[in-house]
């Protein structure tokens, strides 16, 4: 089965995609653009998500009124880039739950090593958006979804900023059943694992530390 990717081509998301790709772009700059694309993200991921109808009272009427069940949705930032978006979507998922996974590369093999893994109880009942800005190789994004995956949660979906063809294809060769959300597919990886075009290490865009 060849996995879901949405590519969210909206001018409003390529056209601040384009401000944090460029290297002119200060730090201040790039976290802010990163917290408003995230917001656009988000409101595409949500596009398919139930609704359920609860009675309110306009001024003028009652009504039966549909409302998404923020509770139910657990946003699980990858660290420590995942953090930007985060961000982003908390703002207009302010009832959403939080879940963090920590991840590094041992330098040795060259596997994703977890250090760090807290998500909510009941994952039996949510709907998880696993976040991370790039999926690059996508071997960190695969170690998470299998951590995910493991406590059995009612959906998985994977945003990205960017991603690029090696790390789609790594990605959905482990999960071909999570579909994936991204403002560009880039042409391909360097040797160096860095996404081409791409916007440099978002880690050290978001952070300012190099
Ligand atoms: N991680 C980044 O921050 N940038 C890349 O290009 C690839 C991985």
């Amino acid at each position: 089965m060849a996995g879901t990717v949405h590519v969210i081509d909206h001018p409003l998301v390529q056209h601040k995609l384009s401000l944090m790709r460029s290297r002119e772009t200060s730090t201040s700059t790039f976290r802010n653009l990163l917290r408003e694309i995230s917001m656009l993200l988000a409101y595409e991921v949500c596009r398919d998500m139930a609704t359920t109808l609860i009675d309110i009272h306009t001024p003028i009427a009652p009504m039966k009124a549909p409302v998404l069940d923020g509770k139910k949705i657990v946003l699980v930032s990858i660290l420590r880039a995942g953090t930007g978006i985060l961000q982003g979507m908390l703002d207009i998922l302010p009832s959403a739950r939080v879940g963090h996974i920590g991840l590094y590369r041992d330098p040795k093999t060259l596997a994703p090593v977890e250090y760090y893994y807290k998500v909510p109880e009941s994952m039996g009942e949510r709907d998880v958006i696993v976040v991370d800005p790039m999926l690059a190789t996508g071997n960190s994004a695969v170690a998470a979804i299998d951590r995910i995956k493991a406590s059995g949660p009612r959906s998985i979906k994977f945003v990205c900023l960017l991603t690029c063809p090696e790390g789609l294809a790594t990605f959905h060769a482990a999960h071909p059943d999570i579909a994936v959300y991204t403002a560009a597919v880039d042409e391909r990886l360097n040797e160096k694992s860095y996404i081409v075009p791409g916007l440099g290490d978002a880690g050290d865009r978001l952070f300012g530390t190099k």
